[in-house]
C-alpha cells in the first residue's frame, strides 16, 4: 500500500483554529542554544504561514550584555541557518521590528525593573495588552525566582502563561518541590511543562492511528500483541553539553520524559474527548501503573570511541568537560510493565541511547504468531509474527508487517510491508515540534504538554532505576560508539526468547 491523502492543500500544515491573542514572549535563557536552533526558527515558520497573533514582540532575556540589535542579528543568523522556511525579508523585518533583549541575572532581581519597563514599552508600541508567555529555557534552579518576581507583576498583566522547558527537576522530590513553587502563584493552567516529543506530528499520529481507525484498537492488548518495542537512538554524542548531560545522563535527558511519554501514548485508554485533562487524565493512569520488575532488567550503557556512520568518534569519557573516570549513562534499556487488565504480562522493551549506529525513534508493536498455519512445513520459515511499525522519525510513517505468498507455484509465505510515508501522502513538509507547541500555549491549550501528576510519576520510576544503580558500579565503557549499545541490552530479551526489531 502507499496511502494517498485525497489531497486538499488547505487543509495541511498548522492552521489557524482561531489566531492568538495580542501577546508578548518573553525568552529566559535567549543566549541559548534552544532559543537559536529551535524556538526562534519555529517562532519565524509561524510567522511565515501568518499564524502568530496580529499584535506580537518577543523579549530576549539572558545573563549576557547584548543590545537589541544584536540580539536581532544573532537571531536572524539563527532563522537563516536553522529555519525549515525560505528566508523572506519581509516575514523576518514584522518579526524583529517587535524584537527587545534585556540582560538579566536570574539570580537577582535587578534586571526585573529593565523586563518591565520594555514590557510597559512593548505594549505600548504593538498594543499588545498585557497579555504574556514566558518561555523558561533556563536551569530548574532558576524558575522559582521568575515565577514568584511574575506573580507580583501579574496585577498589571493580562493574562499569562509559563512555558517550562526540562529538565523538569532531577529527582521526584526536586520535582515535587518545583511544582509546589509555582502552583503558589499559578494554576494549572497557566503551566505548559514542554516535552518537544508531544508536539511531533507522528507522535500524534498515534492518537489517531489508535482512536480514528476502528481496526486497532480491538486487538490492541495482550490478548493480541504478544511485546511493544520502543527504540529512542540518536547518532549524535553529547554536543558540548557535558555540563548538563553530566549531570542528567540518558535516564534523565531522554527515558524520564520523552521515552516514557511515547510508552503513555502507546498504552493509554481511548479518552473520553480530546480535551486536555482527559487525553492527560488517561496518560497519568498508565505512568502510575508502569513498573520495572526488577534491577535485572534495566540495562545502561556508555559509549566508548567507535565509528558512527563512518566517521571515527571519541567516547563519551573523552568528550570536553566529561570527568575521565565519569560514570554517567549514555544509553538505558529497559522491561517495563503496565499493570491493567489491558496490558497485563505484555513487556514493553524500551532503549534509547546517543552515538548509535543511526538516527531513529520508533514504536514497534509486535502481534502474536498465527494460532495455526495450516501451510506445509517450511512453507513459513520466512515468516515473522505481524509487526506494526511507527516510525517517529526520520522517515517519517507507518508501516505494517505481514505475511504474503511468494507468487509461482506453491505455497511459499514471506514477510512484506504495507507502507504509508508521511512525505507521499502529504504534500505540506511536518511543522516542527516546537511550532505546534508555541502555538497551542499561545491559545492556551495544554493537551500536548506535561501536567504537574504526570511529571511526578514519571520521575517516580525514574527514582526507582537510579536507587537500583546505587549497588552496583558497571565498566563503562560497554559499547563502542555505532553500535546498537551493549550486549547486555541483547540480554535482556534473549533471556525472555525475543530479540530487538533488526534494523
Ligand atoms: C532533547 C535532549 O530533549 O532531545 C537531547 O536533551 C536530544 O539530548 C533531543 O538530542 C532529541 O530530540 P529530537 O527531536 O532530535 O529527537
Amino acid at each position: 500500500m502507499s496511502a494517498t491523502a485525497e489531497h486538499n492543500p488547505l487543509a495541511e500544515g498548522l492552521r489557524l483554529r482561531r489566531r492568538p491573542d495580542p501577546c508578548i514572549l518573553v525568552i529566559f535563557g535567549a543566549s541559548g542554544d534552544l532559543t537559536s536552533k529551535k524556538l526562534m526558527p519555529a517562532l519565524y515558520s509561524l510567522a511565515y504561514r501568518g499564524l502568530l497573533p496580529e499584535k506580537f514582540g518577543i523579549i530576549g532575556a539572558a545573563r549576557s550584555e547584548e543590545t537589541d540589535d544584536g540580539f536581532r542579528d544573532r537571531m536572524k543568523q539563527a532563522v537563516q541557518e536553522h529555519a525549515r522556511d525560505p528566508f523572506r525579508d519581509e516575514v523576518w523585518e514584522q518579526l524583529a521590528g517587535g524584537m527587545r533583549y534585556v540582560t538579566l541575572d536570574f539570580a537577582d532581581d535587578k534586571g526585573e525593573d529593565l523586563l518591565r519597563d520594555k514590557l510597559n514599552e512593548l505594549d505600548g508600541e504593538l498594543g499588545t495588552g498585557g497579555n504574556r508567555v514566558y518561555y523558561f529555557a533556563v536551569p530548574p534552579s532558576a524558575i522559582g525566582t521568575l515565577v514568584a518576581e511574575i506573580a507580583e507583576r501579574r496585577a498589571s498583566e493580562g493574562w499569562i502563561r509559563l512555558i517550562i522547558e526540562k529538565p523538569f527537576g532531577h529527582d521526584l522530590a526536586s520535582a515535587e518541590a518545583l511544582n509546589t513553587e509555582i502552583k503558589q502563584h499559578f494554576a494549572e493552567n497557566e503551566v505548559f511543562r514542554i516535552d518537544h516529543y508531544l508536539g511531533k506530528e507522528t507522535v500524534q499520529n498515534m492518537l489517531a492511528l489508535r482512536f480514528a481507525n476502528g481496526i486497532f484498537e480491538p486487538i490492541w492488548n495482550r490478548q493480541f500483541i504478544d511485546h511493544v518495542q520502543i527504540t529512542v537512538a540518536e547518532s549524535i554524542g553529547i554536543e558540548g553539553r557535558a555540563g548538563y548531560y553530566e549531570q542528567a545522563g540518558a535516564i534523565r535527558d531522554i527515558f524520564q520524559n520523552h521515552l516514557l511519554q511515547l510508552v503513555a501514548i502507546t498504552a493509554m485508554e481511548p479518552p473520553i474527548d480530546f480535551t486536555a485533562d482527559s487525553v492527560r487524565n488517561e496518560k497519568v493512569k498508565v505512568l502510575k501503573a508502569l513498573h520495572t520488575p526488577g534491577p535485572k532488567h534495566v540495562v545502561r550503557g556508555q559509549y566508548g570511541p567507535g565509528f558512527v556512520e563512518g566517521e571515527e568518534v571519541r567516547g563519551y569519557r573523552e568528550e570536553d568537560g566529561v570527568a575521565p573516570g565519569s560514570m554517567t549513562d549514555t544509553f538505558v534499556a529497559a522491561k517495563l510493565y503496565v499493570d491493567n487488565w489491558r496490558w497485563a504480562d505484555t513487556p514493553f522493551y524500551v532503549r534509547m541511547g546517543k552515538r548509535l549506529a543511526r538516527r531513529e525513534t520508533t514504536i514497534a508493536i509486535q502481534f502474536k504468531r498465527a494460532p495455526h498455519p495450516p501451510f506445509e512445513d517450511g512453507a513459513a520459515e520466512g515468516l515473522r509474527p505481524n509487526v506494526l511499525l511507527i516510525h517517529v522519525q526520520p522517515n517519517e510513517g507507518i508501516s505494517l508487517a505481514i505475511g504474503a505468498k511468494v507468487p509461482g507455484q506453491g505455497m511459499t509465505i514471506r514477510t512484506v510491508h504495507m507502507d504509508f510515508l508521511y512525505g507521499g501522502a502529504f504534500r505540506e513538509g511536518l511543522p516542527d515540534a516546537y511550532e505546534r507547541l508555541i502555538l497551542d500555549a499561545m491559545l492556551g491549550d495544554a493537551t500536548l504538554f506535561t501536567r504537574s501528576d504526570e511529571i511526578e510519576e514519571q520521575w517516580a520510576l525514574v527514582d526507582a532505576i537510579v536507587a537500583f544503580w546505587q549497588r552496583d558500579r558497571p565498566s563503562f565503557p560497554n559499547y563502542a560508539a555505532g553500535t546498537w549499545g551493549p550486549a547486555a541490552a541483547d540480554d535482556l530479551l534473549h533471556r525472555d526468547g525475543r530479540s530487538w526489531r533488526r534494523h
